[in-house]
């Protein structure tokens, strides 16, 4: 009998020590200082990602040829649908059959996976619900547009749907766990897909009617008036328009105008996807986020996907949706910086899922993770390439996974800047301005390599995008990386001038420094400037003196 219990004891141990591991181990977001750090398995991850086409990941054969893809881009996570009408063809009877599959190829490739639930909602529709749902239109209602004409899109007004998706979620999350709580191939869950209102800026069907003539709940009456010094600009533009009331419906509260209608669409997609979210979590407690198919600015809510996480009703979705980590751009449209920084006020960390796979996107990788508190980078249909090895996203992801420990130990401490050179706003041709930045005992003035006048394309009308990212290690001391710019240094000290001591291109082979050439001479214009051409991509190290 003592024996008995001992082993019992001995086993109840050895579990607990499993559940501990799983706890202490499991893909989380850490606070570095001001920084947001993605940690998996106890360590700062930057996520050199790609995003699948959304048909890709639906047959395991056809995934086949895309793993060695991957590899040769250096992509080191995808981000991959999880389709709800595959997972629960039938109510109730899920099977995981291609989400296993892909966990194991992900990991003999030693890639991680960013899970896309593909559940209510995708790009505003709902057509990844499945048949039973889909049929049953009594059962899961849809949204209605202002004439009552039904949408292919669940209403979030409907206890049903939310129910049926929030146990499909925690179905998955529960699975998850099970197959990955101690592996952590999945690192990441993003909650549905662009969520947004279509064609009118708010659902017009019978429960969503009741609840905009109801008073604006007290949850967001709350959250609005404790943070009002907080607010963001358009909230409280949007919050003033009525003299800033404290009570009443929608339309009193707001005044009445697709701005209210998007607002309020707003909070219940986002109490919603909260919902399931905090089912999920509590299921298998993987950070999560959701993302937004960014809006076109001029358009009248209604005219785009109206009421996803866009910056104009972020304080909405985080006063609703407080579950959720992170919210997240999806880049189709111009002015990269202009939307990186709506994304990251409020310390929401940038976390890109989808950018356009394009000329240029590379520029913006190194941007990204040197001017941003950044945690993700991915280009959309990033297997779509028919010639990986070449791919400029692969190079830079080459030079960035060999800087990541340096910029998570420098980054938080203000001791990182990124360069991004797009075309000129006003002409669309070329940026020719040159951007300064004081970092250690410096100030760099950065230009795009075609300023020099020294490469025949120069004289095309368009320049290439091109980018940077630059590390202070020391006040005296960089690693510059990209492609396409030149860098000169100032001292900040008055009266001082400064000289390069050395500068070498090279690499970090097991997060050492290698060097390779010695940049002197025309590398380094005799000794006047840092460059690395348009068209190549590599780091360099550069050590400086005053005299
Ligand atoms: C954004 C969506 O989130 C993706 O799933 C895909 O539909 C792309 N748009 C297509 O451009």
């Amino acid at each position: 009998m003592k024996k008995h219990l001992i082993t019992i004891f001995l086993a109840f141990c050895l579990l607990s020590a499993e559940a501990q591991k799983i706890t202490n181990t499991i893909p989380r977001l850490v606070k570095v200082g001001s920084d947001t750090q993605l940690w998996v398995d106890n360590k700062p991850y930057m996520i050199l990602g790609g995003e699948l086409g959304n048909s890709s990941a639906s047959n395991t054969e056809y995934m086949k040829p895309i793993w060695p893809k991957l590899k040769k881009m250096n992509v080191n996570t995808i981000f991959t649908p999880v389709y709800w009408e595959l997972m629960e063809p039938v109510e109730s009877k899920f099977d995981f059959k291609l989400l296993d599959d892909q966990i194991v190829n992900a990991r003999k490739n030693s890639i991680k996976l960013a899970l896309l639930w593909f559940g209510s909602w995708k790009n505003s529709m709902s057509c990844y619900a499945p048949e039973w749902v889909k049929t049953n239109t009594a059962r899961f209602p849809r949204s209605e547009d202002a004439n009552g004409v039904k949408q292919e899109i669940l209403s979030p007004f409907s206890k049903n749907n939310l129910a049926a998706d929030k146990r499909a979620f925690v179905a998955l999350m529960q699975h998850l766990k099970n197959i990955d709580g101690l592996q952590h191939t999945v690192i990441a869950v993003q909650v549905e897909n662009e969520i947004g209102m279509l064609p009118d800026a708010r659902d017009h069907n019978p429960a969503a009617n009741t609840a905009f003539g109801q008073a604006v709940p007290a949850q967001l009456m709350d959250y609005l008036k404790k943070n009002k010094d907080q607010l963001l600009p358009e909230t409280k533009e949007l919050w003033s328009n009525n003299g800033y009331k404290t009570n009443g419906t929608w339309d009193e509260v707001f005044g009445k105008s697709p701005a209210t209608d998007e607002a309020f669409m707003a909070w219940y997609f986002a109490v919603y996807t909260n919902e399931i979210t905090l089912a999920g979590k509590a299921t298998y407690n993987l950070p999560m986020y959701v993302n937004a198919a960014l809006n076109a600015p001029g358009k009248k809510p209604g005219k785009y996907p109206s009421a996803g996480p866009l910056p104009h009703v972020m304080d909405i979705w985080r006063a609703g949706a407080t579950a959720i980590n992170i919210f997240a751009p999806d880049f189709y449209n111009p002015n990269f910086k202009h939307w990186d920084d709506l994304y990251t006020r409020q310390n929401n960390p940038l976390f890109i899922p989808e950018i356009r796979f394009e000329p240029g996107v590379e520029a913006k990788a190194f941007f990204a993770f040197g001017n941003y508190n950044c945690i993700s980078f991915s280009p959309f249909s990033i297997e779509s390439t028919q010639k990986p090895e070449k791919e400029p996203i692969g190079k830079a992801y080459h030079i960035l996974d060999q800087l990541r420990p340096l910029v998570f130990k420098y980054h938080p401490q203000g001791n990182v800047r990124g360069f991004y050179f797009d075309k000129d706003t006003v002409t669309q041709k070329r940026d020719t301005a040159a951007q300064k930045t004081t970092l250690g005992n410096y100030t760099l003035k950065v230009t795009h390599e075609f300023n020099l006048g020294w490469s025949a394309d120069a004289k095309n009308s368009a320049w290439p995008q091109t980018g940077a990212i630059v590390i202070a290690v020391d006040p005296d001391e960089y690693y510059v990386a990209g492609t396409g710019i030149v860098i000169t240094f100032e001292s900040v000290t008055p009266g001082k001038r400064a000289g390069f001591i050395s500068v070498d291109e090279g690499n970090f082979i097991n997060n050492k420094w290698i060097p390779q050439r010695r940049m002197n001479g025309d590398q380094d214009h005799q000794g006047r400037h840092v460059r690395i051409p348009v068209g190549e991509y590599g780091i360099q190290h550069v050590k400086l003196y005053t005299y």
